[in-house]
């Protein structure tokens, strides 16, 4: 039997899972680590966490399944895509990488279309200037941090270092190389004239590869440290919204998944290049060579629920525990219990700024209708909705962008939860359905691994192998139009609170 190993490096923790070739999963586990946030609207976390998280997990993950390391055939990873990790000229880490939740950006955004022109930056990268994206983290370390800018030799994205590590090559694949702002994203190659003109030495950038291709092998010292054997090969891999595309099946045009990790996102697949010219959605390269993907973000997703669990849930942390279930399935239980509408409690989910459709890092979440009546429950139930309406809103940009959407799929932490699908399903109006794996990132980051050692002659055809649709939750239409109420609220809230946002962000 040949195996395939896929590690999801994610924003809280990272996951790894060793796949037979046929899917079936052999071995899981995952390690959290911290998020840092120093200062309101920064996010920071350690590389050394995520490498250490990564080996951890590999050493459980091959002494749970007791199979020789050398039966794995191939090896991807998947990763939180944008965040900054840069290198001095001995590979040791400069600084805490910032990740893609940071806002702090906002002048060196300015600074980029200023320097490249509006226009030109969404024809070449297909995108405005971002706070997430990562060219404008590296102008914030050349502008904040000269002492670390002139230490910087190579500049990688967080599952790019983990590959540095794993294999000693400096490596990237094209969707997560999308997310930096500084690919020719027609071309998938780096854009000299945008280096040129921001003054970024391409030398520091990392060698570009389509998700499926090869780039190296685990090294010597590699495999001491994690038990995986030598002759086992690393791929390219993708930016996890791009490796859950692959393992949800997400690789043909007409179909999309939201997902609901820390982030959320609605994402399409799309075989020609579509671009948002006002910027809300962002357009990649897919890890299907030669495709695209477009898709919108919503920043505070599952991270909202778990500002709330770890803030306000401490009992049901310990419940939770006790009774040896997810407290978030206790969380869920609750909110249950209470009607559409959260008796008139609305939650703006802008606990890190919004991407998609506002593109603001200086708003905030808000509850809105707050009352002596409501209770946590109400307050869970509201954080829900409040995720789905930022989705929705997600969804209508990609219809009015002529993006077909046949059918979507349900992934992420979110996907799980019955309450949330059937909510997505009401608050979109379409039918929401789920995938046999609900592993959406490692497996596709699996599947990767698998064309890349020959297991799979195509991603599509890994994909057709691998994944299939299992059920359906349809929209309820007394629900969709109860719902439908409460978001054209919801919707008229940001910009009456705009300038309000404004002014508190300038007080810090
Ligand atoms: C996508 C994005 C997030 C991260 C974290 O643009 O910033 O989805 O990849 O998961």
């Amino acid at each position: 039997m040949r195996y395939l190993l896929g590690i999801d490096l994610g924003t809280s923790a990272t996951k790894t899972i060793l796949f037979e070739e046929t899917g079936r999963i052999i071995a899981s586990h995952s390690v959290e680590y911290p998020l840092y946030q120093p200062v309101n609207g920064w996010a920071e976390q350690e590389p050394d966490d995520w490498w250490n998280a990564v080996i951890a997990s590999i050493k459980t993950v091959l002494l749970d399944s007791r199979i020789d390391s050398s039966n794995i055939v191939g090896l991807g990873i998947s990763g939180q895509m944008h965040g900054l990790v840069m290198l001095d000229e001995n590979n040791d880490v400069i600084r805490p990488s910032i990740i893609w939740c940071d806002q702090r950006t906002a002048k060196e955004c300015e600074e980029i279309t200023n320097k490249v022109g509006a226009k030109r930056l969404i024809e070449i990268t297909a995108n405005p200037a971002l706070t997430g994206f990562t060219a404008s983290k590296i102008m914030w370390v050349k502008n904040n941090e000269p002492e670390n800018y002139a230490m910087c030799k190579r500049i990688l994205l967080p599952k790019d270092y983990i590959r540095f590590k794993l294999t000693g090559v400096y490596a990237t694949d094209v969707s997560d190389a999308s997310g930096m702002q500084l690919l020719d994203v027609k071309n998938r190659c780096w854009s000299e004239e945008v280096l040129e003109k921001l003054e970024i030495d391409k030398t520091f950038l990392a060698e570009v590869f389509e998700s499926p291709e090869v780039t190296g092998k685990i090294t010597d010292s590699a495999a001491k440290l994690t038990g995986l054997s030598t002759s086992t090969i690393v791929v390219a891999g993708a930016g996890d919204n791009a490796a859950a595309a692959v393992g949800t099946g997400v690789v043909h045009d007409g179909i999309a998944f939201t997902t609901i990790g820390t982030s959320g996102v609605v994402f399409a697949h799309t075989s020609d290049l579509k671009i948002d010219h006002k910027g809300r959605i962002h357009t990649f390269c897919s890890a299907v060579p030669g495709a695209w993907h477009v898709m919108g973000v919503t920043q505070g997703a599952g991270l909202s629920l778990k500002w709330f669990r770890d803030n306000l849930c401490s009992d049901i942390i310990v419940q939770a525990e006790n009774e040896r279930k997810s407290p978030y399935y206790l969380m869920d239980n609750m909110a249950k219990d209470i009607p559409i509408g959260a008796g008139n409690l609305i939650y703006l989910p802008y606990l890190m700024g919004e991407r998609t459709p506002h593109l603001d890092p200086n708003c905030r979440g808000v509850f809105f209708g707050l009352s002596a009546m409501h209770t946590r429950a109400h307050m869970i139930r509201a954080v829900l909705e409040g995720v789905t309406y930022s989705l929705k809103d997600c969804y209508e940009i990609l219809k009015m962008m002529d993006i077909d959407i046949d059918k979507m799929i349900a992934c992420g932490g979110g996907g799980t939860s019955n309450l949330w699908k059937q909510m997505m399903a009401d608050i979109y109006g379409c039918s929401v359905n789920s995938v046999n794996s609900d592993q959406g990132a490692a497996l596709g980051a699996a599947i990767l691994a698998g064309v890349g050692a020959g297991v799979f002659s195509s991603v599509e055809e890994g994909c057709a192998k691998l994944v299939t649709i299992k059920d359906k939750c349809n929209p309820v239409e007394k629900q969709t139009n109860c719902y439908t109420n409460y978001y054209n609220i919801y919707k008229d809230l940001y910009p009456k609170l705009k300038s309000s946002f404004d002014k508190l962000a300038s007080l810090s």
